[in-house]
């Protein structure tokens, strides 16, 4: 999709593969391919975009509030109509269980649902208008000019939306860049985008982010560089633009969320949440737990129901009944995961379930390593993948320190009943993240809660809420009585 039109791409074109073997001896499987777009399109579909938005005097920038909703509901009512498809991608491409896969699929329609509805309440005309030392003010959010957004693999659809539809609804023009893996699943949506929008307001880049978005924030005209990833990405493409100080950031990076499991937790209750939290989606996710401290007293039988439960879960093919471990989309990470082990163990740790670490050609099963020390790398690294560090403590001032001393402060996890102790330790805790689960695992959702984190976390809150108000600017119009 380009400058609003769907093309037939003529030029070199890249192949999508899955990790998922479709025979009985491992092959990876050939989904289909996707064009490989450099510099000249790039920066086409940048020129495109710039056109569109037009110093803010085009179209869509200057389109009704009305209007845009329609645009919206246009095209979340024809984005339905490619559940099926999109869910069976969202399987093959990164390998995400079916349940998952269409939670995430219904999860982005509520998603747009809800940012239809908080666009409506913003734009109401009670939150509008205002009258101050006898100056009426009509408050309005306008947009801030081309966005360029930039989505993840392990959510690409409901996370890349959580930074498009916002975008999009304030009036802002987008360039859109999927992730590596999870970017056939847009295809059955570039119809959608082409007949619910204004030609130029969107358009997608394929290709790799030195070749394309690359020459797009060089060129200066990106007023806002939305990413969820990496922050060796961020950083790299941020240092590009040629006026740092014209460019808004809004960005969801790494996390190392932590459990803390104190002495009188329920203990079966944190190892399930420890479970889920740590191993949904192979621990593919920014929210996962990437380290529990568990206090010595409970250490012992904390492990052992820990393990056995890791080692009961079914690894298989997405689509098949209860599987709750998959194929890893990047083939690289299966080796990844054994340096974090093999470094580990070197410095002291075990594996300490029975099935930790086995491998198949494309997978590692969880390896849950204990006792994990700071000379390890697994204390340090967002694993991002099946391993589990366990770390003991005697005293809550320790994790509390090392969540103080950590780059990162998105979540963490605690576990305990006695208010007495729980109540004043909230009270630090949201002043080291900025969301405290209680006796449950970390998440994002609902989507309505603020998403963010704080020092190298995230810049910028992702709920709809403030996502509406993060691509936007506060203007308004004041006049006196006469
Ligand atoms: O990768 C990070 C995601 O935002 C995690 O979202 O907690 O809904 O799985 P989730």
């Amino acid at each position: 999709l380009q400058d609003g039109e769907l093309k037939i791409w003529q030029g070199e074109t890249t192949d999508v593969v899955s990790s998922i073997s479709s025979t009985p001896t491992y092959a990876p499987t050939l989904l289909g391919s996707i064009p490989s777009m450099g510099e000249k399109e790039a920066l086409e579909a940048l020129a495109s975009s710039d056109s569109a938005f037009k110093n803010g005097q085009g179209d869509w920038p200057t389109m009704k509030v009305q209007d845009r909703i329609k645009c919206m509901e246009s095209f979340v009512s024809q984005m339905k109509e490619t559940r099926n498809e999109v869910v069976k991608l969202l399987m093959w491409e990164i390998g995400k269980t079916l349940p998952d896969s269409e939670k995430e699929f219904d999860r982005t329609v509520e998603y747009i649902y809800d940012t239809i509805k908080d666009y409506k309440e913003l734009n109401h005309e009670g939150a509008r208008f205002t009258k101050v030392q006898g100056i009426n003010a009509m408050i309005k959010r306008s947009p801030l000019g081309i966005v360029l957004c930039l989505g993840p693999y392990n959510y690409p659809l409901n996370e890349t939306f959580s930074l498009l539809i916002p975008a999009l609804i304030m009036g802002n023009t987008v360039l859109f860049k999927p992730a590596k893996f999870g970017v056939l699943l847009l295809s059955p949506l570039l119809k959608a985008f082409q007949s619910a929008f204004p030609k130029g307001v969107i358009n997608v880049l394929y290709g790799r982010g030195r070749e394309v978005a690359a020459p797009i924030m060089k060129s200066g005209l990106v007023t806002v560089l939305s990413l969820i990833g990496n922050s060796k990405s961020a950083i790299a493409l941020q240092d590009l633009h040629p006026n740092k100080n014209k460019l808004r950031l809004i960005l969801g990076l790494e996390a190392k969320n932590p459990a803390i499991i104190l002495p009188d937790a329920n203990i079966d209750l944190a190892v399930s949440e420890c479970i889920s939290g740590s191993l949904s989606f192979n621990g593919q996710r920014c929210t996962a737990l990437k380290i529990i401290y568990v206090h010595e007293s409970i250490a012992d039988e904390f492990n052992k129901k820990f393990t056995a439960k890791v080692d009961a879960l079914k690894f298989g093919n997405p689509w098949e009944d209860n599987v709750f471990l998959t194929p890893l989309p990047e083939p690289d990470k299966p080796n990844y995961i054994q340096e974090l082990i093999d470094d580990a163990k070197a410095n002291g740790a075990s594996v300490i379930n029975q099935k930790g670490g086995e491998r198949s050609e494309n997978y590692i099963f969880p390896a849950v390593l204990f006792p994990i020390n700071k000379k390890m790398r697994v204390y340090h690294e967002e694993q991002f993948g099946p391993v589990v560090p366990i770390m003991i403590f005697k005293d809550i001032q320790e994790p509390l320190d090392d969540m103080a001393a950590s780059d990162y402060g998105q979540q963490v996890s605690l576990f305990g009943k006695d208010i007495n102790t729980v109540a004043p330790l909230i009270d630090v805790l949201v002043n080291l993240v900025c969301r405290v689960n209680l006796n449950s695992s970390c998440q994002r959702g609902p989507d309505v809660f603020p998403f963010t984190g704080r020092k190298d976390s995230a810049v910028g809150t992702l709920s709809i809420h403030d996502a509406l108000r993060s691509f936007s600017i506060r203007t308004f119009v004041a006049s006196k009585d006469n």
